[in-house]
């Protein structure tokens, strides 16, 4: 027999974002009625660390609230010191997504390191918090991980590549794997061509990945 899920059972869900939100769009149709989110996860809010981000224009035509909070203004506080600026956003970042009660936290290119000083509370509030990152457990940590898989792969050092969704934690990028998707390369490959390959498999292992935490958490 198929379960039908309500949306009442939905999970509270909120998105974090930089840029362009094609990830935060995927998540988003996935919830719709009949998407493999649907009774499962619930967009509650996106917030974006950048005021421009195209996600807060997508997250709006879906209806979502938004809400953006950017590091600036905490850089011209403590502008000589810029770790004290970084906890007290990321402190005050924990405060804002636990106003809107999630039960997962999505960080779907979202552009910044989050501190202890964001995760303790999310974590002592039982909220889970996954990450996209687009390349394999323990390759290519940080930023520009596609430009740098497909230096590598030009250069006769890697053979493929991927991307992951996972646990966030205080290592950047190394917080274990919910779900690996391998991506193949080609000699022949622009980085464009890469990038578009490893897109279109992002926004499937979004969902999944989403799919997956919620039910373990
Ligand atoms: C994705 O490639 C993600 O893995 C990386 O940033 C990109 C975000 O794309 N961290 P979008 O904003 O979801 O379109």
């Amino acid at each position: 027999m198929t379960q039908v899920r309500s949306e009442a059972n939905a999970a509270p869900t909120l998105v974090l974002v930089s840029g362009n939100g094609s990830n935060l769009q995927a998540i988003i149709d996935a919830c719709a009625t009949g998407g493999p989110l649907a009774g499962h996860a619930k967009v509650i809010r996106v917030i974006s660390n950048r005021k421009n981000a195209f996600a807060l224009e997508r997250a709006t035509k879906a209806g979502i609230d938004t809400s953006v909070i950017t590091l600036k203004g905490y850089k011209l506080k403590h502008f000589d010191d810029v770790q004290r600026a970084r906890e007290e956003f990321d402190a005050d970042l924990a405060s804002l997504i636990l106003q809107s009660q999630p039960k997962l936290v999505v960080c779907a290119g979202w552009m910044h390191i989050l501190s202890a000083a964001a995760l303790e509370p999310l974590a002592a509030a039982g909220v889970g918090i996954i990450n996209l990152h687009p390349a394999l457990p323990g390759q290519f940590d940080g930023a520009r991980a596609i430009e740098r898989a497909y230096e590598a792969f030009q250069s006769g050092k890697i053979v493929s590549t991927g991307i992951m969704v996972h646990w966030v934690t205080l290592k950047v990028d190394r917080g274990d794997p919910l779900i690996t998707y391998p991506i193949t390369m080609y000699k022949s490959d622009s980085i464009e061509d890469l990038e578009t390959r490893i897109h279109a498999e992002e926004h499937k292992a979004i969902v999944e990945g989403v799919k997956l935490a919620l039910d373990k958490i």
